[in-house]
């Protein structure tokens, strides 16, 4: 457990196709693809469909239920839900984690008798027949009692009658429904069972119909949260504790609270609920209807402290769901959901349910007895805030950073993408660079990788993403801050990791090896992806340093600095990247000393699809790998490499007149060239198949290849082509091609 489970932390800061690949790595899933609801499976499940509408389909980690570690599938809309529940599972686990029992899956059917003369008789009558009434019941549902489940008993309730007519009889036909959640199958019990009822009791049968208050159905979940776990927001495990304590005290004695305090609860639930394919809608109502049972609504969860300062958390309520049947099977989101889960009952999965509603519970009431809700949620609010606002991709990170500093409205986004973006991205970028933070660009390679290692052209053009840096006073040496991947490092001379190595190299060359600085670096550059990463952070932190220090530097300085931290990081690179990434500009390049280098001024610019297999792609063993292979074949290697030295002096040609079609034989030749070379992968192959199965006029693998990225050249739709790559279980963007963004 605890291996899988250290894995797991920080899964959030992983990009969507690596939590895939981890959640396969260590057995949750055994395939990559997450399953989707199309329109025509839509159409099937109810009526007049004319789309699917998508929400967001997570998993909550760090859960141990039971003894048994899980992920857990949520499907929810509300920012920092899935965070929350995490973070409470995580201090859970710390307590041992959670420890759930469940009644028998009974679901209670009503059958209204109405214009009963003399109810006592009908109530003898009724019980007389019982066995004939539960064996009718059980006639019309076999499968069900050959399983062990079928009618069980009944119950008859006696409910005054209204104006002044006689008292209505219901009989409760209690029905265990095994896995299935039970309501048709109660149902048809209910109304199959009528007509006898009518002629036992002489009475007419209102109508017969499943009570959603499933209260023989009770799942109880409890958790020990160590003191240790407890303090948070400036408050010590004591504060937090008593708090949590008194809050769920006032949820007790006010239903106006104990409303909102479910209403968390049931944010977790429900989002389980809805992964799973199940009636969210009648977990509901079955929760509320439940915790309004006694005198008045209150809460659905109890809490405590123990003797050494431990906080106990229990939960009961009624959770009736089911594993087979119904959503759970007909929509291939829950079956994918279910087999993640890995549950093997209906009953295993309504204890998840109750313990995911108990970490949601933990992690609300901490943060309202501590640092307030607004920051955790907010922090995470403001991502889709920035989303809903349209923020494009390559300005997202920067509209929520700022919106953190300043306030999370969707006005105020608007107002600073309005500021950031002025007319294009490419003046976005350049604002970027001369404030505030300082950029180095990403990069796509047209035509030329690897051949370039050996001194022919090469065409490659910056992205429309870059990596951002700043510089900050400090008294305490030199460390180096990435929050996008929860990097917080002192530079330590003796035993210095790879970035680390490269940051002491930029320090030397600007001689400030000793002097205090904090780095703080926003990369929107996915990492090892065959994007220029590494060398947009080389140009980013050295102009970020540059400007902090008030040195006077020229690019072509800027770029060799940065060349020197490529060449530590990959040995040896071409130097095209780090000349991009300082001069943003598209080039057609040449290594050499000093290399050639030439900006190819497109007509117009040119919008490209960049997709990622999620695999890295590491440009010094790809590099190698390509050495070996010149080593062994060398007539044949020397003859793809001219080939693609010339493809790159004719992509010059077909930028600057804007002939696509060109282009998109070039990119698709290049690809093939490549594939030659050994450096693609079936990732890649498979993008540039859906790419020109999508009518794209050209792709091909860009980088190092191995994994990384490939890029498409499309006529029209890109975005058509983003989304089917989305659907394929690959992050893709769409990038522009062709401004100046230096
Ligand atoms: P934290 O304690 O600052 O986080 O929580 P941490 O840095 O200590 O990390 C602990 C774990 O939390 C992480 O472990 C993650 O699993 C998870 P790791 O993986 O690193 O080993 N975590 C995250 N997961 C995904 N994305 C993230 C992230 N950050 C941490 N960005 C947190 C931070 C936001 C979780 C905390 O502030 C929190 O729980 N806030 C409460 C938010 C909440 O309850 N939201 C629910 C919606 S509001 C609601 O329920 C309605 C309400 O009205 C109900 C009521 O009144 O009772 C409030």
């Amino acid at each position: 457990m605890g291996q899988t489970e250290d894995k797991l932390s920080g899964f959030y800061r992983r990009s969507i196709v690596e939590r895939l690949q981890l959640l396969r790595q260590e057995g949750y899933l055994d395939s990559e693809q997450v399953a989707r609801l199309t329109c025509e499976t839509a159409d099937k499940l109810v009526e007049n469909v004319i789309g699917v509408f998508g929400l967001p389909l997570a998993v909550a980690v760090h859960f141990v239920i039971d003894g048994r570690p899980m992920v857990v599938p949520m499907v929810v809309e509300e920012p920092s839900v899935v965070a929350a529940v995490s973070g409470a599972a995580r201090r859970a686990r710390e307590g041992g984690g959670f420890v759930c029992e469940s009644d028998d899956p009974l679901l209670v059917g009503q059958i209204a008798i109405v214009g009963l003369s003399d109810i006592g008789r009908a109530k003898r009558a009724l019980y007389k027949h019982q066995e004939d009434i539960l064996n009718l019941a059980n006639t019309l549902q076999p499968r069900l009692a050959a399983r062990g489940g079928g009618a069980k008993n009944l119950e008859l309730v006696d409910l005054p009658g209204m104006d002044g007519q006689p008292d209505i009889l219901v009989v409760h036909l209690l029905v265990d429904t095994c896995d299935a959640m039970g309501a048709n199958l109660v149902n048809t019990m209910c109304e199959g069972v009528e007509s006898l009822i009518e002629k036992i009791t002489g009475g007419r049968v209102l109508f017969g119909v499943l009570s959603n208050l499933a209260d023989r159905s009770l799942v109880k979940a409890t958790a020990r949260f160590p003191r240790s776990v407890l303090g948070h927001g400036g408050r010590s495990s004591e504060e937090v504790c008593r708090g949590i304590i008194l809050a769920n005290h006032f949820a007790n004695v006010d239903p106006y609270r104990a409303a909102t305090h479910n209403k968390g609860i049931m944010n977790g639930i429900d989002a389980v609920a809805l992964a799973t394919g199940n009636d969210w809608r009648a977990v509901e109502a079955s929760a509320h209807a439940f915790a309004a049972r006694g005198r008045q609504y209150q809460s659905l969860t109890q809490w405590r402290a123990n003797e050494q300062g431990d906080l106990i958390g229990s939960i009961v309520l009624p959770i009736k769901v089911g594993t087979v049947g119904g959503g759970t099977r007909a929509n291939p989101c829950a079956e994918f959901s279910l087999k993640l889960l890995g549950v093997r009952s209906a009953g295993e999965l309504a204890r998840v349910m109750a313990a995911v509603g108990l970490a949601q519970n933990f992690a609300a009431l901490r943060a309202l007895v501590s640092e307030g809700i607004q920051r955790g949620h907010m922090m995470l609010h403001a991502r889709s805030v920035a989303a809903a606002a349209g923020a494009p991709h390559y300005l997202h990170d920067a509209v929520v950073e700022r919106l953190i500093q300043s306030e999370v409205k969707e006005t105020r986004a608007r107002e600073i993408i309005l500021e950031l973006s002025g007319a294009s991205a490419v003046q976005v970028d350049s604002r970027v660079a001369a404030g505030e933070l300082s950029s180095g660009f990403g990069k796509v390679i047209l035509i030329g990788e690897h051949a370039a290692v050996y001194g022919n052209h090469v065409v490659a053009a910056p992205l429309s993403l870059a990596t951002r840096a700043r510089a900050e006073d400090c008294t305490d040496g030199v460390s180096i801050v990435i929050p996008k991947w929860g990097v917080e490092q002192r530079l330590q001379a003796s035993h210095p990791n790879a970035l680390q190595k490269s940051v002491f190299l930029i320090l030397d060359e600007l001689g400030l090896r000793d002097r205090n600085v904090r780095l703080m670096v926003f990369p929107s550059i996915p990492r090892a992806m065959g994007l220029g990463g590494s060398a947009a952070m080389a140009v980013a932190i050295i102009r970020a340093l540059v400007q902090h220090f008030g040195l006077s530097l020229t690019d072509q300085a800027i770029n060799e600095i940065a060349f020197g931290s490529e060449r530590l990081a990959h040995g040896s690179p071409s130097g095209v990247d780090n000349a991009v990434a300082t001069f943003g500009k598209t080039l057609l390049f040449k290594k050499g000393t000093p290399p050639m280098r030439k900006e190819i001024r497109l007509r117009r610019p040119l919008s490209l699809v960049v997709g990622s297999t999620g695999k890295e792609s590491l440009t010094a063993p790809m590099v190698a790998r390509v050495r070996a292979g010149w080593k062994a074949k060398r007539a044949e290697y020397e003859a793809i490499f001219r080939e693609l030295d010339e493809l790159a002096l004719d992509t010059v040609r077909v930028l600057e007149s804007h002939d696509l079609d060109d282009l998109g034989q070039n990119l698709n030749r290049a690809h093939d060239l490549l594939v030659r070379l050994g450096v693609s992968s079936p990732e890649l192959n498979d993008l540039v198949r859906m790419a020109r199965d999508q009518g794209a006029l050209g792709a091909k693998l860009t980088g190092a290849g191995g994994g990384g990225s490939m890029v498409a050249l499309c006529a029209d739709e890109p975005q058509r082509l983003v989304r089917a790559m989305n659907q394929a279980g690959y992050e893709a963007f769409l990038t522009e091609v062709g401004g100046d963004r230096g």
